[in-house]
């Protein structure tokens, strides 16, 4: 069965707008948790726009399932997921001014950095998954660093229109049968929602999806529960 991990950023950024207590991401999680996900993500930024370290602290203590903590590789963040000890960190690029995660890590140009920060978290038991463009150079870089997920980014694949939909589809196939081969297991995420994750699922070696925005968007109108609910039966669907 596919998986579906929870990204709870957007409920900190509401409550960040306000600068008091509501609504508590941890709340999220929990519904989230109840209404069948596989795993709470969060992306803990160096500039704290929404998540704040609190958050990961209590998350840590609460959650049901599994912990994938988003970070930029800098020592500031490296050493607080070694001390929060998330299940799964995913590394992913980071700049100040961007709106989201832009594009992908460049594996390929700095495997050695990749490979050192990677066994500091093995050592004390952490996964590590490295978001990367759907690209077999950087799935073989990834294997290089000693990474064992990749995430695949969609975000180029969300954004197409008309023809060019099938094209990021097989490269995203392409990709994942790569890391598969590789003996590396696949994730994927950024910009799916309830009308593109059908397609994307359906692609065998991806076993989860790291969904957001689209997410706690409709849970304002639907409630958590029911928006959790409605992309487990999408990829319940895919499975047939
Ligand atoms: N995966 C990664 C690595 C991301 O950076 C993000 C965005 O925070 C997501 C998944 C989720 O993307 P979205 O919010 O578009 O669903």
């Amino acid at each position: 069965m596919k998986r579906l991990s929870v990204n709870i950023d957007h409920v900190a950024t509401l409550r960040q707008a306000r600068g008091e207590s509501e609504p508590d991401p941890v709340g999220a999680a929990f519904i989230a948790e109840t209404a069948g996900a596989d795993g709470i993500v969060t992306h803990l930024r160096e500039d704290r726009r929404h998540i704040q370290d609190r958050d990961v602290y209590i998350l840590r203590k609460t959650l049901k399932t599994k912990l994938d903590l988003e970070m930029a590789a800098t020592e500031e963040i490296i050493n607080i997921a070694l001390d929060v000890v998330p299940e799964l960190v995913t590394l992913v690029p980071e700049r100040r001014q961007e709106l989201t995660t832009e594009g992908g890590l460049d594996v390929a140009a700095q495997v050695a950095r990749f490979k050192e920060v990677t066994a500091r978290f093995h050592k004390k038991n952490i996964l590590v998954s490295l978001f990367i463009a759907p690209a077999k150079e950087q799935v073989r870089a990834a294997r290089s660093a000693g990474a064992d997920f990749v995430e695949l980014h969609t975000g180029e694949y969300a954004n197409a229109k008309g023809s060019t939909i099938d094209d990021q589809l097989e490269r995203l196939k392409e990709a994942a049968m790569v890391a598969a081969k590789l003996g590396l297991k696949v994730n994927a995420g950024h910009g799916l929602d309830y009308r593109n994750l059908k397609a994307v699922a359906m692609i065998d070696e991806i076993e989860e999806f790291s969904i957001g925005h689209a997410l706690i968007s409709h849970a304002l109108f639907v409630g958590m529960e029911r928006a959790v609910k409605e992309l487990i039966d999408i990829l319940k669907e895919a499975e047939h």
